[in-house]
């Protein structure tokens, strides 16, 4: 942890040349002031983290100087330290935000105990917001390109309103965080965000997990089940995945949309919902209804906002803002520096053609802090779709046919080898995920990819 800065301002000479022997002795760093004037100027100047602050000054006194001090930084923390100690003084000093008052002579032990407590005080607090901070940043949307302003110009304006909204992009391109934004940003804030993965869940299930339904309405309903809509009254529903929907859910969706109200399964009764309903899918829902798919009703139903996501590689800009994020991002997670990435890395980064969009470059932004060694993301840190597409392709799939076994141990491998692409594949290349699926350790499969030379697939 770095040194804390105390600035003390006091006239006496003698006062502060025995408070920066004790200071610095404590290893504290000692900043002297004998006048407020000075003290004011190094208060901005030296950015202290405490100021140790006499009364009686010529000049300037000290409570004086204490207000400014404080309209300056309502956060820095003043004790005041005086020779004349009236209980009035004290009282105005607390009220005018001294956080204690230290009575002259004092006993160098007794400003100790004050500092520390405020230093720590301070630093909790410091702490707080910085956590907090963390919280916000986890939903921001980063980048500047004019396919983002037009998401975002979308995003605020249907956040105030109670309008349904179908986003549509491909997969990773950030819908679940569109629409969470909106959520966010919508007068409903304060009410649940319910998410339904339409393609996760089987269809025999899905009504029970949308309208709920009574107990022992169907075999296996032991209990009854509130539904998705219900839990979502007052609130915002995203219902994920919309064009896997199938016919007959469609039809009672579209039914909720108009009516606004749900029955539960084996139940008569209807039940009023105000429920903002927000929907995406990354399928082109035009052609689905064409194939007679998907209902052009709760198409229109659903598409008051229609908001387009483009792909990443749409919008290159935005990869070095990405990458700079993640990069903070993660190395923080896994308590690393931040690593530079330097121009041509940064240049093969944008120029490659991003199948997973965000989430694939996040992943490998995450693989690429833990798998570097040094300071510095060079073109031969990245994996070797990145720098060379086409090259990853090629060699996956002559490997993929399977090529000369010889030996057990080649046998083996081959077959590692093939199984984790596979189940890479499932899982869109998402590393965490894929590594759960398996059950195994994320370093383990790190190490795997490394070994197998495993690098995403690319289109070319
Ligand atoms: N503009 C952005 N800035 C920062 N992070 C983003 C941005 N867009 C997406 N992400 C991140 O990328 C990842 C994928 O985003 P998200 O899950 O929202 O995509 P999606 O379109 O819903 O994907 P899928 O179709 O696979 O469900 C998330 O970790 C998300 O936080
Ligand atoms: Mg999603």
């Amino acid at each position: 942890m770095p040194k804390s800065r105390i600035l003390v301002i006091d006239d006496e000479a003698a006062i502060r040349d025995s408070l920066r022997m004790t200071l610095e002795y404590e290893g504290y760093d000692f900043i002297g002031a004998a006048t407020g004037q000075e003290g004011l100027a190094l208060a901005e100047r030296e950015t202290p983290d405490l100021v140790l602050l006499d009364v009686k000054m010529p000049g300037m006194d000290g409570l004086e100087v204490l207000e400014r001090l404080r309209h300056a930084n309502e956060t820095l923390p003043v004790i005041v330290i005086s020779g004349h100690g009236t209980i009035s003084t004290a009282v105005e000093a607390t009220k005018k935000g001294a956080i204690d008052f230290i009575e002259k002579p004092f006993a160098s032990e007794r400003v100790l105990v004050s500092l520390r407590n405020a230093l720590d005080t301070r630093q909790l607090r410091d702490e707080n917001r910085s956590l907090k901070k963390a919280v916000e940043v986890r939903h921001q949307m980063i980048g500047d390109s004019a396919g983002l302003q037009q998401v975002m110009a979308a995003v605020a304006r249907a956040a105030p309103t109670n309008a349904t909204v179908l986003i549509n992009g491909e997969s990773g391109v950030g819908k679940e965080l569109v629409a969470r934004t909106i959520h966010r940003n919508s007068l409903r804030s304060r009410e649940r965000f319910v998410q339904v993965n339409c393609a996760a869940i089987p269809e025999e299930l899905i009504e029970s997990e949308l309208f709920g339904h009574e107990k022992g309405s169907f075999t296996g309903a032991t209990e009854k089940q509130v539904g998705k809509f219900e839990q979502a009254d007052k609130g915002t529903i995203f219902l994920d995945e919309v064009g896997d929907m199938s016919a007959k859910t469609q039809a009672k969706v579209l039914r909720v949309l108009q009516e606004g109200e749900v029955e539960r399964l084996g139940s008569a009764r209807t039940i009023k919902v105000d429920v903002r309903v927000i929907a995406a899918t990354n399928k082109n829902l035009e052609e689905e209804i064409e194939k007679g798919h998907f209902r052009e009703d709760l198409y229109f139903r659903l598409a008051v906002i229609p908001i387009h996501v483009p792909p990443l590689r749409e919008r290159p800009d935005d990869i070095p803002l990405l990458v700079r994020h993640y990069m903070e991002y993660f190395s923080r997670e896994n308590n690393v520096r931040a690593k530079r990435v330097t121009p041509s890395a940064l240049e093969a980064l944008q120029r490659y053609r991003w199948k997973g969009n965000i989430r694939e470059l996040r992943n490998t932004v995450e693989r690429m802090i833990i798998m570097t060694g040094g300071d510095t993301i060079d073109l031969p840190d990245l994996p070797e779709v990145v720098r060379s597409p086409g090259l990853g392709a090629t060699k996956l799939s002559s490997d993929g046919e399977g090529g000369k076994v010889g030996t057990l141990r080649e046998f083996k491998e081959n077959a590692e080898r093939a199984f984790l692409v596979g189940k890479l594949r499932e899982n869109g290349w998402n590393i965490s995920k894929t590594a759960e699926v398996i059950g195994t350790p994320r370093s383990n499969l790190y190490k795997k990819l490394e070994q197998y030379q495993i690098a995403q697939e690319t289109d070319g």
